[in-house]
């Protein structure tokens, strides 16, 4: 599927698997979700524009590439995207923060909006989108339209699992957005939840339940 990539990185997959073990306490799962969400950052910023500048080194003087252009936003999906954050501002530390407020109803399934700010002119940045989890691609597509809506053009979206039916919706509501898959899993479960998955992300990341 075009603008749809699944990492495939045996410290990703490593990762992922002490995610999933229901015996890996918060400390930890805050820690891994940091550190992959900083590994597929990596990845996906590696189209990144960049400018030569002149630099003196202790030797001599040379021009050597920094990142130029866009500047990036980095936007999670409360509250489980939050744990993505810190991974991708140690790559770049002068992004600035979005926040997009989504919850899913227990029972529908459905995203609600109750929190949205995002940095001003919108337009202008690469747009980095944070949530571990894809399930529905309810949520997912959600956050995305209203970051349209205020103007976002390039978007990249990263989810740390995914259920093939969430990347189905998103990839048909949403194909000019690059999604950045850490694994793709089996399917859904009645609930909605993915399956072998890793539980609600949120409760894991936060320790409560
Ligand atoms: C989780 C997850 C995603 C959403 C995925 O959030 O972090 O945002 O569910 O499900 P979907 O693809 O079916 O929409 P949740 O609503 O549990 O909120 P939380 O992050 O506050 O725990
Ligand atoms: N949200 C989660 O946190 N986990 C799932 O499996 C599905 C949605």
């Amino acid at each position: 599927m075009e603008n749809v990539t699944i990492m495939d990185h045996p410290l990703i997959k490593h990762k992922i698997s002490r995610l999933r073990d229901e015996t890996t306490g918060t400390n930890e799962f805050r820690a891994l979700v940091e550190e992959i969400a900083m590994l597929m950052g990596y990845e996906a910023l590696s189209d990144l524009p960049t400018e030569e500048v002149e630099v003196k080194t202790p030797i001599e003087t040379c021009k050597t590439p920094v990142i130029a252009g866009r500047k990036l936003a980095v936007v999670p999906i409360l509250r489980a995207g939050l744990g993505m954050v810190s991974g991708i501002t140690a790559l770049v530390p002068t992004a600035k923060i979005g926040h997009i407020g989504l919850y899913r109803d227990e029972v529908t399934h459905e995203p609600h909006e109750y929190y949205c700010k995002l940095p001003d002119p919108i337009s202008e940045r690469l747009i980095v989108v944070t949530d571990p989890m894809l399930a529905t691609g309810g949520s997912g597509v959600e956050a995305v339209d209203f970051i349209k809506q205020h103007g976002g053009k390039n978007i990249k979206f990263l989810c740390i699992i995914a259920a093939p039916e969430g990347v189905k919706r998103f990839h048909e509501t949403h194909p000019d957005v690059q999604l950045y898959v850490g694994c793709l899993d089996r399917e859904l479960n009645k609930d909605a939840y993915i399956c072998p998955g890793l539980g609600d992300a949120g409760d894991r990341i936060f320790g409560t339940k």
